[in-house]
């Protein structure tokens, strides 16, 4: 049935797209407002490119709780309520029903290089953010890109009653506009379940001079909170709106371009829409898209914490071709609590005081000291890591305050003193994997008690929990690749930057490397996506790339590399790198990426797969299943990038490892072993 209904969606683009032609007129925001921490030009406003520097021009704005009538909108937008009234055909005080559209009139003018209507507002509550402000309290008629721009507050040192300048997004009409016939130009607030069609009917236009005005093509995604332009050929009144499609009452109409989709049994999140956006297809290319989604959607089905905006997939282009883009649009419900979510993560970070920090951590005592300037403190009896840091952590800061993945470690408040940082994470109880994998090796390595007993079973670590550390690994590093916002490359991958939880599940951490991966022009192809050049080589020896140590490339295959370090650090219990020799001589250093090769080729693999392997899981673990996660871990440290498997690939040949480790019974092997050790 979703086949059908694909079909005859993309049977209506190809006929759609017939008729499209594209004028540049203005670049449409593209969920760019999302990304705070960028200053995308077309998030600061619109271009100043019209015929005219200052027009008459119209707002939508949806009624709140807070704001439903034309007194209290003309208020917040700098308005004239009377205006508003007149044009609604309502009276200056009557109650706007919750969520119903109404029409504002504003003069809006060039500033510099960019459009806008000017607005103030006053701060109400401490929670409120620059991002807040835009999003929520303007709907998105602002972005927290100009806010932040125009405003000489710094977003962390905003306080209740500061008042905030506010520039709204409107346009005046091109010239090419003019020559149409069009006068004015309406910013409408997109909701979630509108569609082009449906937003040129509301207004009574043409909807090829809807994708004109914003240099759209009808394949193309429109998101929520994104104005979109709708070009007016007079002044607008209420008899030209066909509000049975304004209004938020009335019932969603049935379209082809909309295909349900019921979650599979046990999940238990609510029905799930999904549209697909398809480009000039081809027949097959349905189908691949449909493979495509189905293996997307069952990969992801336990999750929903995940995306909102196109499904980037820089790795792998079966998932993401040029024509094919698919989409996730959820209904209002769904995309609430995901903004919810994102709202949370970025209000959640707490501002501590130096003195609250002091007092958590016994005044950073030495007791306390994690590691190197890491430090646990106790707030309220929970443990929290405190991590001290010279100079900008702006960067970490705002990468965690964005993500939020159950394997990526939690940032929870950060606190400025003397001009040094610190960052609260959450605590991982069992610290760091190489401490966990390594220390234990020392300690038997000094007493030479190597392959025999002398350690505690509790501290080693088990075959199903390796497993499930790489699996974990992975899914932190393919969320960030394919799946965050803007996509990022971790790029100091290593063991001692994996922390373990109370139930050894990996949490990945040091984001003061990481590197968005620059995915805002969507015309350059995905090679020079990928690329990105850097003369600054830091990482660490063993885990780097050798194309990053040689050219500084930077690529998501860098973080790929380092899994593969990582993984096989987790078969072999040896460090990344290690002197080899006697203790005290100066010795060659071994890398342990170079090792493996030697061990999976050639003669008598087994033989020395089993000599590779951890001495401590005392050869409890299925050789079968090792011997794959080595020949992925080969995969991944291979020299040419682009024999490494993308971070996609790993994540799903992890997961299947991982199923099959969890079906796996212990004591079969432990029989298997003695039986051998017996026989020698
Ligand atoms: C106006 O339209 C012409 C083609 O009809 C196009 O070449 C030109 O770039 C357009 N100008 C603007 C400002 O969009
Ligand atoms: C954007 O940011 C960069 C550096 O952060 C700055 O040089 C540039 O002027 C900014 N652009 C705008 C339009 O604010
Ligand atoms: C917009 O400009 C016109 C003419 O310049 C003026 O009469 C009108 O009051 C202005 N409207 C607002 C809301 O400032
Ligand atoms: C405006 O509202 C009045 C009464 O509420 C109604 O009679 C009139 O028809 C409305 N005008 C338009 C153009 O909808
Ligand atoms: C709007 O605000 C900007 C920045 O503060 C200012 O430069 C511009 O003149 C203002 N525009 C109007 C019409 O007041
Ligand atoms: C923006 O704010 C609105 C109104 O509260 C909310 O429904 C929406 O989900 C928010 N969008 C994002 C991306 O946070
Ligand atoms: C409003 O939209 C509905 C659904 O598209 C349509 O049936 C109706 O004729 C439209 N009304 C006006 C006045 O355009």
């Amino acid at each position: 049935m979703a086949a059908t209904a694909i079909f005859w969606y993309s049977f209506s683009l190809i006929f759609f797209y017939q008729f499209h032609q594209s004028h540049s007129q203005q670049s449409y925001l593209n969920n760019k407002q999302l990304d705070c921490n960028k200053n995308w030009t077309t998030a600061m406003g619109f271009v100043c490119n019209g015929a005219a520097k200052s027009c008459k021009s119209y707002l939508t704005f949806r009624a709140t709780s807070t704001y439903n009538s034309p007194v209290t909108i003309a208020y917040l937008l700098n308005a004239d309520a009377t205006e508003i009234a007149q044009i609604n055909n309502i009276s200056d005080v009557a109650t706007i029903p919750f969520g119903n559209v109404i029409i504002v009139p504003v003069n809006c003018s060039c500033s510099g290089p960019f459009y806008q209507h000017n607005a103030s507002y006053v701060l109400k509550s401490r929670l409120e953010t620059y991002y807040s402000v835009a999003n929520e309290t303007y709907q998105g008629l602002s972005t927290c890109q100009s806010l932040i721009a125009q405003n000489d507050y710094d977003f962390r040192n905003l306080l209740v009653n500061m008042e905030i300048h506010v520039p709204v997004r409107c346009a005046c009409p091109t010239s090419n506009q003019t020559a149409k016939g069009f006068k004015y130009l309406l910013a409408y607030l997109v909701k979630s379940g509108d569609y082009y069609e449906k937003i040129a009917s509301m207004f009574n236009v043409d909807v090829e001079s809807i994708y004109n005005a914003n240099e759209l093509s009808s394949e193309q995604i429109i998101h929520p909170f994104n104005p979109l332009l709708i070009p007016l050929k007079s002044e607008l009144n209420i008899d030209m709106i066909n509000t049975s499609l304004i209004s938020p009452l009335a019932p969603p109409p049935p379209q082809l371009s909309v295909v349900p989709v019921s979650p599979p049994s046990g999940n238990k999140s609510s029905r799930k829409w999904v549209f697909l956006g398809v480009g000039i297809g081809v027949g097959f290319l349905l189908l691949i898209l449909l493979l495509g989604f189905l293996l997307w959607f069952f990969r992801y089905r336990h999750r929903k914490d995940t995306l909102l905006g196109g499904a980037k997939n820089d790795d792998d282009k079966k998932f993401d071709s040029e024509s094919v883009d698919v989409y996730k649009a959820l209904p209002e419900k769904e995309s609430q609590s995901w903004s919810e979510g994102v709202k949370y993560a970025i209000e959640s970070l707490t501002m501590y005081e130096y003195e609250e920090l002091q007092n958590a951590t016994g005044s950073f005592a030495e007791a306390n000291r994690i590691k190197g300037s890491v430090f646990r403190a106790t707030f309220k009896g929970d443990y929290a890591a405190v991590k001290m840091m010279k100079g900008e952590a702006l960067e970490e800061i705002n990468l965690l305050k964005q993500i939020s993945h159950s394997n990526i470690i939690r940032l929870s408040g950060f606190c400025l003193h003397d001009g040094n940082r610190y960052l609260v994470y959450e605590y991982a109880e069992r610290g760091c994997l190489s401490d966990l994998l390594h220390d234990q090796n020392k300690v038997t390595n000094r007493y030479g008690q190597l392959e025999t007993e002398g350690y505690s079973s509790s501290g080693t670590l088990n075959w199903k929990q390796r497993v499930q550390i790489a699996y974990d690994v992975a899914d932190a590093l393919n969320y960030l690749h394919n799946y965050s916002n803007p996509p990022y490359i971790h790029k100091n991958l290593k063991s001692s930057n994996i922390l373990l939880d109370g139930n050894m599940r990996a949490k990945v951490s040091n984001f003061s490397l990481a590197r968005t991966l620059n995915a805002d022009n969507q015309h350059k192809d995905e090679e020079s996506l990928n690329l990105q050049m850097t003369r600054h080589i830091i990482g660490t020896h063993g885990y780097m790339a050798p194309e990053y140590i040689e050219n500084g490339l930077v690529t998501p295959k860098l973080d790929v590399f380092a899994i593969g370090v990582v993984i096989l650090e987790l078969l072999s219990g040896r460090e990344a790198t290690r002197h080899q020799g006697e203790v005290g001589k100066v010795g060659e250093e071994e890398l342990l990426y170079a090792t493996i090769r030697q061990v999976l080729e050639g003669e008598n693999v087994r033989e020395k797969l089993r000599d590779f392997m951890d001495p401590q899981l005392r050869h409890v673990y299925p050789l079968d299943l090792a011997y794959s996660l080595a020949q992925l871990a080969k995969n991944c440290v291979s020299h040419d990038l682009n024999t490494r498997p993308p971070m996609t690939e790993v994540f799903v040949t992890l997961s299947k490892i991982l199923s099959s480790s969890l079906d796996w019974d212990p004591s079969d092997e432990l029989e298997h072993s003695r039986s051998l050790s017996h026989g020698r």
